[in-house]
């Protein structure tokens, strides 16, 4: 079977995943989404609620940026395999709204699985952690970015591992001159990745 019919195949199971209770609430789960012979595997938190809704990873706020940095970086998101380390989504009801909410560990070891078989399938180059939950949902432990970032992790699971940060964290971050200072060290990560990736 190809890689693209295997990775159909596990997003069916994925569609049934009961693993953790985080599907009750998630209108479905988020697989992970890309070029299936990707050199390159970028790893989020969790889907947001626009990607709850259409189904797809980082197609909200975050997913944008994504896509900016990727282009300054020369990077195509056809080119890469998007995913989350969980893969429904966490929230609280605010009247109308959905209020994103962090998941726990023991959510993001549950969800392990799904991430395990996307490894195998696509065996990427390099696999980037976008964030301190992309990282334990590789790991299987916790982990400081601002310790592990920027270094290549050949011993954190069957993949390279690089850390970086996660693009909601460069939406979050008020004064300009921060963020644009923030923007350009992600940019210099993602083209770090494409290098790694492509050696
Ligand atoms: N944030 C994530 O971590 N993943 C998504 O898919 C969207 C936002």
């Amino acid at each position: 079977m190809s890689i693209s019919r295997e990775l159909d195949e596990l997003e069916r199971e994925e569609a049934n995943c009961r693993r953790c209770p985080l599907w009750r609430d998630a209108t479905q789960a988020v697989s992970g989404a890309g070029d299936p012979k990707a050199r390159l595997m970028l790893v989020g938190e969790q889907p947001g609620d626009k990607e709850d809704l259409e189904g797809i990873p980082f197609v909200g706020p975050a997913g944008r940026l994504l896509d900016t940095a990727m282009a300054e970086a020369g990077l195509r998101r056809e080119e890469v395999f998007l995913t989350n380390s969980v893969k429904h989504f966490k929230h609280d009801q605010r009247g109308k709204r959905r209020l994103h909410k962090r998941p726990n560990a023991y959510e993001i070891d549950r969800c392990r699985w799904w991430l395990t078989k996307e490894f195998e399938l696509v065996a990427p180059q390099l696999a980037v952690a976008m964030g301190a939950t992309a990282f334990r949902g590789m790991a299987s432990r916790p982990g400081k970015v601002s310790e592990l970032r920027g270094r290549l992790l050949k011993d954190v699971c069957e993949v390279p591992v690089y850390v970086t940060v996660h693009p909601s964290f460069l939406l979050r971050i008020r004064d300009r001159g921060d963020r644009e200072r923030e923007y350009g060290r992600f940019v210099r990560d993602l083209k770090e990745c494409n290098r790694l990736a492509s050696a």
